[in-house]
C-alpha cells in the first residue's frame, strides 16, 4: 500500500464509511452524518465568494470601543442573528436586512462578512458577498464573446442566493447602466422578499453642504425600496485602516 492508500483509508469517515448517511438507534434508519454536515459547511462558507482580506473577519474582532456608533451597529447585527432562526419562513421580518452606511473604513464590510459568515454558519443557508464595483465588472466581462460565462451566469447566483451582501452600494460613477442594473437586482430581490444587506459610504443627509446623499447615487426609487428591505445602521468615527492596522504590528 502506498502513502497515498494509506492516507485514504484514513480520511474515510468511521461512522457512516463515506456514504455521508449515518446509522440511527432505529434499525434501518439513517441520518446525516456529522462529516457530511462539516463538508457542506465548509462548502458553503468556501463558496460565499468573501474577499481574502475579510475571511477571518467575525464579531469577536470587532471592536467598539473607538465610537458608540459601533457599539450599536454590533448590538443590532447581534439582534439580528439572534432572532433569525426564530422567525417562521413567511414572516415578513425574515427578509429584512441591515443597511450599513457611513464613512471609509468604519468597519463596514468587517461588519457584514461577519455577519454573513455566522448565518451561514447557523442557517446552513446559502451566502453570497459582492462587492458591487466587482459584480459590475463580471458582467461586463461576460460580454466579451470569448468569455465562459454569459451575463446570466453571472447574476443567477445573485438573484437567487438566500442571503445576499451587497458591499459599496453607490461607489460607482452612476451612468444609465450601471443605474438600471442595480435596480435591476435590487428590485429582484425586493419582489420576491429576499434577505438583502448593503453597505454604504453615502448617507440620506449629506454631512458636508454640497456632499451626495444615497439617493442621489442610486436614485430615488431604489431608496424607497432599501426603506422596507432593511433596517438603516449608520457607522461614524475614524477611520479603522489607520489605528486597527498598526494595533496589529
Ligand atoms: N471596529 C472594528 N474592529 C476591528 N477591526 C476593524 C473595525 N473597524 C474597522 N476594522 C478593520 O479596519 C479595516 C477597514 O474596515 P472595513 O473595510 O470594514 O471598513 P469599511 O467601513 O467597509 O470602509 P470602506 O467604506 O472604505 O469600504 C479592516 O481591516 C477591518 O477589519
Ligand atoms: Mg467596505
Ligand atoms: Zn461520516
Amino acid at each position: 500500500m502506498t502513502d497515498m492508500d494509506e492516507r485514504n483509508v484514513d480520511d474515510i469517515c468511521p461512522t457512516c464509511g463515506g456514504s455521508g448517511w449515518a446509522p440511527t438507534e432505529v434499525a434501518g434508519a439513517v441520518r446525516r452524518c456529522d462529516c457530511w454536515k462539516k463538508q457542506r459547511m465548509a462548502r458553503l462558507q468556501a463558496s460565499a465568494n468573501i474577499p481574502k482580506r475579510y475571511q477571518n473577519c467575525d464579531l469577536e474582532s470587532f471592536k467598539t470601543f473607538r465610537d458608540v456608533s459601533h457599539k450599536n451597529a454590533k448590538l443590532q447585527v447581534e439582534g439580528f442573528l439572534r432572532q433569525y432562526p426564530l422567525l417562521k419562513e413567511d414572516d415578513p421580518k425574515k427578509s429584512v436586512g441591515l443597511l450599513l452606511m457611513g464613512p471609509c473604513g468604519v468597519g463596514k464590510t468587517h461588519l457584514a462578512v461577519a455577519l454573513l459568515r455566522q448565518l451561514i454558519a447557523q442557517t446552513g443557508e446559502v451566502g453570497l458577498f459582492y462587492n458591487f464595483s466587482d459584480l459590475l465588472k463580471e458582467i461586463q466581462d461576460s460580454w466579451n464573446p470569448i468569455a465562459q460565462t454569459s451575463e446570466l451566469d453571472v447574476l443567477r447566483p445573485v438573484m437567487d442566493a438566500k442571503v445576499l451582501v451587497l458591499d459599496e452600494l453607490g461607489a460607482n460613477k452612476v451612468t444609465d447602466w450601471v443605474r438600471d442594473t442595480l435596480y435591476h437586482i435590487i428590485n429582484n430581490r425586493y419582489v420576491k422578499s429576499k434577505l438583502t444587506f448593503f453597505t454604504s459610504n453615502y448617507l440620506d443627509a449629506p454631512s458636508r453642504p454640497g456632499e451626495e446623499t444615497l439617493a442621489d447615487r442610486i436614485g430615488v426609487r431604489l431608496r424607497s425600496r432599501l426603506h422596507s428591505m432593511c433596517v438603516d445602521v449608520e457607522m461614524r468615527g475614524e477611520d479603522g485602516r489607520t489605528d486597527f492596522a498598526k494595533a496589529s504590528l
